[in-house]
């Protein structure tokens, strides 16, 4: 058995089940090139301090990029015994080039290099979840600009509250994700602070250039205390808790488009090419993509529980159990992306049943509360409108009718101040065309946000 690059004090092996439990190769090569990137960065300002060559640094550097193509070629040799990416690389380099490559780690621990790698991964994670996030929102504005006019039923409680564009309803959507896009953001700002040179946990005494290597890698900046750059991980807890919000708003829209592909609802039809089949009932035919888009936010909260739990007891600094950090991220990256690119693929392809939903629309006096508007028009308290319009709607549930089908002589006895202009409130269209207030559902405010997104996306 090779040696191990720690194994200076000891007097034997590890037995091979410590090795397989310890081990983190099988998970952690996929950092292998922020690795490398955190060696050249580390070895350049090696060169400029004087702690090594420059023919040295050539070396480590020509190496590096030989095992980078390797990796790249799917020719390199992972190994087990080798324990994690950061040794892998490291033994791999010293077996191709000798001697410079043991001088690579010089005021170098794998505690702030996994922290580094660690940081470049989420950042490009980062860039690429934000990436389809303006993916998705361009395909939820695509399917709103192809239903101008649509109007839909609103609900709070899942019972009928008000009439809405359904242009409307898609853009919370878009509002949402992009809420997101911001916390994500608002992390990659966080996290952009470069652990490299904190060494074990205590920084070092050799004459390093932090600076250099954090602008290198693209930081803004090396972290000010060595201790907190190896033992931080809430860049972690800040992408996860992003993601499981990212995830319960495409798990509620899941729910949504389920519920709306319905028979009950029959909203929506999703298109063959987004739908399963059942292996018994000839007749079915599923929304799956969006029941798996709701079940797998599961995973992607269960992730951010993992990381929460894992680092709530470790004392400072560096503690082996930091290890565990990387397969939840790794899983809930994987996810999102997974999760958001299917529900773009499912907004493309659905089509909303505009004679089904216009058949539903006038059941359940969606119009009361525009009729409540009326009256505080004519002067009525809104307390005492709300009262009268509940009365309204009693006479209709006995009468088993809609509000607009009430004669103004039924208003009437209810109360006088009803007068013929009533019926320009009463029924969906109309009342739609009373929304007026500042993010309504009015379609002025509406169009105007369609617009802002169109641009803000870069649609045309
Ligand atoms: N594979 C380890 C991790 O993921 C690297 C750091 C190990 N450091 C140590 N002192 N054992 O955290």
């Amino acid at each position: 058995k090779e040696a191990k690059l720690w194994g200076g004090r000891f007097e034997e092996g590890v037995t091979d089940a410590v090795e397989r439990f310890t081990e983190s190769i099988s998970f952690d090569k996929v950092l292998y090139k922020h690795d490398i990137m955190g060696s050249r960065a580390h070895a350049s300002m090696l060169a400029k301090q004087g702690l090594i060559s420059f023919s040295d640094r050539d070396s480590i550097l020509e190496g590096l990029d030989q095992i980078q193509e390797r990796i790249e070629r799917g020719e390199f040799e992972w190994r087990t015994d080798r324990e994690d990416v950061h040794m892998n690389i490291e033994a791999a380099l010293t077996d191709l080039i000798g001697e410079p490559a043991k001088k690579l780690h010089t005021a170098r621990s794998r505690n702030d290099q996994v922290s580094t790698d660690f940081r470049l991964w989420c950042r490009d994670a980062i860039d690429m979840i934000v990436a389809r996030i303006k993916h998705f929102q361009i395909a939820m504005v695509k399917l709103a600009k192809t239903n101008e006019g649509v109007i839909v039923p609103g609900y709070t409680h899942l019972q009928r509250a008000q009439p809405v564009l359904l242009q409307h309803h898609l853009l919370a959507y878009v509002e949402q994700l992009d809420r997101d896009a911001g916390r994500l953001l608002d992390c990659r700002v966080r996290l952009n602070f470069c652990p490299l040179g904190a060494c074990a946990l205590a920084g070092t005494g050799l004459p390093i250039d932090r600076f250099m290597t954090s602008d290198a890698l693209g930081f803004t900046a090396p972290m000010r205390n060595s201790m907190d750059a190896v033992s931080d991980r809430d860049f972690v807890l800040e992408l996860l808790s992003a993601n499981a919000i990212i995830a319960m708003h495409l798990s509620r829209l899941g729910e949504e488009w389920v519920l709306w592909a319905s028979e009950e609802f029959g909203f929506i039809t999703p298109s063959d090419s987004v739908s399963t089949g059942s292996s018994i009932m000839p007749q079915k035919k599923n929304p799956d993509p969006m029941e798996l888009v709701r079940g797998k936010s599961a995973r992607v909260l269960g992730d951010l529980v993992t990381l929460q739990v894992l680092c709530k007891g470790l004392p400072l600094a560096y503690n082996r159990d930091l290890q565990e950090d990387k397969e939840p991220v790794f899983d809930s990256v994987k996810t999102i992306m997974g999760m958001l690119e299917v529900s773009s693929e499912f907004a493309n392809n659905i089509t909303y049943n505009k004679d089904r939903i216009n058949k539903a629309l006038p059941a359940g006096h969606l119009d009361a509360t525009t009729l409540a508007d009326y009256l505080v028009h004519k002067g009525i308290p809104f307390r005492t409108s709300h009262d009268i319009v509940g009365r309204a709607v009693a006479l209709c549930v006995y009468k088993k009718c809609e509000l607009q089908e009430l004669s103004l002589d039924e208003l009437r006895t209810i109360n006088t101040v009803f007068e013929m202009d009533v019926y320009e409130y009463l029924g969906v269209q109309n009342s739609i065309n009373k929304f007026t207030s500042y993010g309504s559902t009015g379609s002025e405010c509406v169009a105007a946000q369609l617009d802002f997104w169109i641009t803000r996306l870069g649609i045309d």
